[in-house]
């Protein structure tokens, strides 16, 4: 069977696509053994790691500043051509920090995975982590879960565990949620792309 094609959608370091890049590599039976490839990397921003990181495995990149585009609208109508001109079967948002619109999940809805750095339904948000270390949990983790139109609320397709410790702050608390979530991505969409899968209501079952 051939490859998944994967857009992945990122908006700094990049090491959770790096993370499926290496996998997809390292893989014996390469892209097509691991189920999946990079066709592109999209961002919403110039000049990041991810992007860097994209060019130096030679896979075309896009990028979408929301500031570019006179609405909201606009800039989700243009991220959702971008992405759509590489014909993905599977859309990746790997530390994606902005919040698509009606449009890209018409498109792509029942197809697009994001990865958040908490146990959702706890601490959704762009400060999964922070929000977790402040409320106090003894345990967080990673949530990689398909999306909705709502903000880190569509159905889980996994989650990874990382207990919280008392010396921990935002940043070392975040790198060992990162260690879990990036495994649990390479995991997850290996398997999305090589066995197939269903979503009805809220669960989630990959053949
Ligand atoms: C991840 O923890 C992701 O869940 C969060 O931002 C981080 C992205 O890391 N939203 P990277 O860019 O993949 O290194």
């Amino acid at each position: 069977m051939a490859a998944s094609r994967l857009v992945v959608l990122v908006s700094g370091s990049g090491t959770n696509l790096q993370a499926l890049l290496d996998a997809i590599d390292a893989h014996p039976g390469g892209a097509e053994g691991f189920g999946a490839e990079v066709v592109a990397v999209g961002a919403d921003r110039a000049d990041i790691a991810g992007l860097e990181r994209a060019e130096k495995a030679g896979i075309p990149t896009f990028v979408c500043p929301v500031k570019q585009y006179g609405s909201r609208e606009e800039w989700d109508a243009a991220l959702t051509a971008a992405t759509d001109a590489h014909a993905p079967d599977l859309v990746v948002s790997a530390g994606f920090m902005k919040i698509v619109g009606k449009a890209f999940i018409d498109r792509f809805g029942g197809r697009f995975v994001n990865t958040h750095p908490a146990l959702l339904p706890s601490f959704p948000g762009a400060h999964g982590v922070r929000d977790a270390l402040a409320y106090g949990a003894k345990v967080t983790g990673c949530t990689v879960h398909f999306v909705d139109s709502g903000v880190d609320t569509g159905p889980v397709i996994a989650q990874g565990v990382v207990e919280i410790r008392d010396e921990d702050d935002e940043a070392a608390l975040h790198e060992r949620i990162k260690e879990v979530e990036r495994a649990l991505l390479v995991d997850v969409v290996g398997r999305l792309a090589r066995h197939g899968y269903r979503i009805e209501g809220r669960k989630v079952t990959i053949q």
